[in-house]
């Protein structure tokens, strides 16, 4: 293949011409170090690249050649545990072998080539397959069955299958005879990132991707195979609330994306991330985890590259029938890269000088998410739950990230700066926020959960939004003009705001509310609002009412352990019987 040669170097953006062999998006290697790039423009024999690696000492006149395959992972066992920057290049090993985080033109590969899996076969000879039925599994980790599928585009018969034993993810582990001849699959496959893997169908979202977080599950719900924006500016919580999904959220599989904005955050998540024990094994949170990372400090072309690696490895598992939950934190440095980028192409700025396509490219990105059908002859079902951190500057919400990833997601946590300065968290604000799924969950959390569920989560919001506009004459007259009925009210809404959807994500306790507990305290606090309603009506006064003893074990109810549901009971009893001897 003929080489190009480089005319300019701008930055991570490097021209070439001579490139008549080359297409859009291919992948090249550039200069004698052989940086990885992709092109992203081609005007006539001309390509402009955008490359991976820091391109200080190259220069015009260096030889650039097409690899004429567009920008691809590594898909197989072994991608559990691991740690990888935009495009996928281990880091841990590339620290190993550098011993910084990155240097240029290192070339490890994805997955490891040595180690041997367990396999064992589910198909046998004779077998008729189509892509996505399940040749054999192996355990990839202490807690994640790996299913090697028949790989998208290949249909056939089964001439050969490995015995169940020890291979390589390069061991032929099957021969299938396809229309055009047979062919050899092993367990490593790859995909190219910017292409969406193929699926049966979509359907609609039904279940809560449950997360522990009350005011998340109760009032504004994710569903398995949603989008959700957390929004919020510098400090609200984006982060914790991020990592509280990673660790808690109804996921088989979580793919972690961390774009961040200062080298010594990301350094956070992967020290921090791999110490959490996953509370549903005991074992590392890692286990059943990839992790990607971009520092400010690495290429920003790897960063705008990271999101389509990360969620492709997303469907990866998601074909294997996995609930997966994909986080990326946080997208708004992801945008500032495609606008660097764009820039550098010199193409007419939008607004904040974002390209025109950044909402398309948004937009692209969460469309997919999803629920699905997946390939094979008895297609499984699996999901994809994408959940983006924004960080607009100053917090401004008329932000052009935030608005394009309003305009696709279907959940808006809206993280409140007032609520963070007050040390309310998480710092979600119940009043702007919402969630698109309650017609979807609805069947779900009245037939699993609780019948009322719709109701007292209607009856609570309602409340809230009272509480809001009680607040607005209360600044303009003072409390003691409400009428005893509204003075209850902010009394009940301050119960639900401090022990309901306060929750401290360090607290061992409070760090995570399975839902049928979440529906328990808030039917309790929602049981003393009605009680407490007909004592103001039978003119007891509300000073007594507040006095009784049960209200100091709501605001504990919270601590109570998850399998002691009847504590909670008890508190509604004496609750009735305390306010029963007011009369
Ligand atoms: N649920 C929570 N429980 C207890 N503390 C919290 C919670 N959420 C946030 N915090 C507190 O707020 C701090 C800032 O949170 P976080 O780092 O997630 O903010 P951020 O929005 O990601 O900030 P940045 O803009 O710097 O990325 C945390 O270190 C913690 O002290
Ligand atoms: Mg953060």
């Amino acid at each position: 293949m003929q080489a190009g040669k480089i005319i300019k170097v701008a930055g991570p953006l490097v021209v070439a011409d001579g490139m008549v062999d080359a297409k859009m998006y291919d992948v090249v290697k550039v200069g004698l170090e052989e940086l990885i790039g992709e092109i992203v423009e081609i005007k006539g024999d001309k390509a402009s690249i955008q490359v991976y690696e820091e391109t200080g000492g190259i220069g015009p006149g260096d030889p650039v050649i097409t690899t004429g395959m567009p920008l691809s992972v590594e898909l197989g066992p072994g991608l559990l545990q691991s740690i990888y920057d935009g495009i996928q290049r281990p880091l841990e090993l590339i620290y190993g072998k550098v011993g910084d985080l990155i240097t240029r033109g290192v070339n490890v590969p994805s997955l490891n080539r040595e180690k041997k899996w367990a396999f064992t076969p589910t198909g046998k000879t004779g077998d008729k397959v189509q892509a996505g039925d399940i040749l054999g599994t192996l355990p990839e980790t202490r807690v994640i069955t790996h299913k090697v599928l028949v790989p998208p585009g290949i249909e056939g018969e089964i001439v050969k299958i490995a015995a169940g034993g020890e291979y390589t993810i390069t061991d032929t582990i099957a021969r299938i005879k396809t229309k055009n001849g047979e062919q050899d699959i092993c367990m490593l496959q790859k995909w190219p990132v910017r292409i969406s893997r193929p699926l049966k169908g979509k359907l609609s979202p039904k279940e809560p991707l449950s997360t522990g977080q009350r005011i998340i599950d109760t009032l504004f719900p994710l569903a398995k195979g949603g989008t959700a924006c957390v929004p919020g500016p510098f400090g609200s919580g984006k982060t914790v609330v991020q990592h509280q999904l990673a660790k808690w959220a109804s996921a088989e599989i979580v793919v972690y994306i961390g774009c961040g904005e200062r080298g010594n955050e990301m350094t956070d998540v992967l020290i921090e991330l791999p110490e959490i024990e996953d509370p549903r094994t005991g074992e590392s949170l890692m286990q059943r985890t990839v992790l990607i990372a971009n520092t400010s400090n690495m290429p920003v072309a790897a960063r705008e590259a990271s999101v389509y690696t990360g969620i492709t490895l997303a469907e990866y598992y998601r074909d294997m029938g996995y609930h997966v939950a994909l986080m990326a934190d946080s997208t708004s440095r992801w945008a500032e890269a495609l606008r660097e980028m764009s820039g550098r192409l010199e193409e007419m700025p939008g607004e904040e000088g974002y390209p025109a396509y950044l909402a398309t490219k948004i937009a692209d990105f969460y469309e997919r998410a999803g629920r699905v059908n997946t390939l094979g002859s008895n297609g499984r079902e699996g999901s994809i739950s994408v959940i983006g951190a924004v960080s607009p500057p100053g917090g401004d919400m008329s932000d052009p990230v935030v608005q394009a990833t309003l305009k696709v997601v279907k959940v808006f946590w809206g993280l409140d700066a007032n609520l963070a300065y007050r040390r309310h968290f998480p710092a979600i604000n119940w009043l702007q926020s919402y969630s698109l799924y309650m017609d979807n969950l609805k069947d779900y959390l009245t037939g699993e959960i609780a019948r009322d569920w719709v109701t007292i989560r209607q009856k609570a919001m309602a409340l809230l939004q009272k509480e809001a506009e009680l607040e607005e004459i209360v600044r303009l007259i003072g409390k003691d003009s409400l009428s005893p009925t509204d003075q209850l009210t902010l009394e009940i809404t301050k119960i639900i705001r401090e022990d309901f959807l306060h929750q401290n994500a360090f607290h061992a306790q409070d760090s995570y509310t399975s839902l049928n507990k979440q529906y328990n305290l808030l039917k309790l606090i929602l049981t003393a609002e009605e009680l407490f309603r007909s004592a103001v009506e039978a003119k007891i006064p509300l000073k007594r009412i507040l006095s009784i003893p049960a209200l100091e074990e709501i605001a504990k109810a919270k601590f109570i352990t998850e399998d002691k549901p009847e504590e909670i009971e008890a508190i509604g009893q004496r609750l009735r019987e305390q306010v029963g001897g007011l009369k």
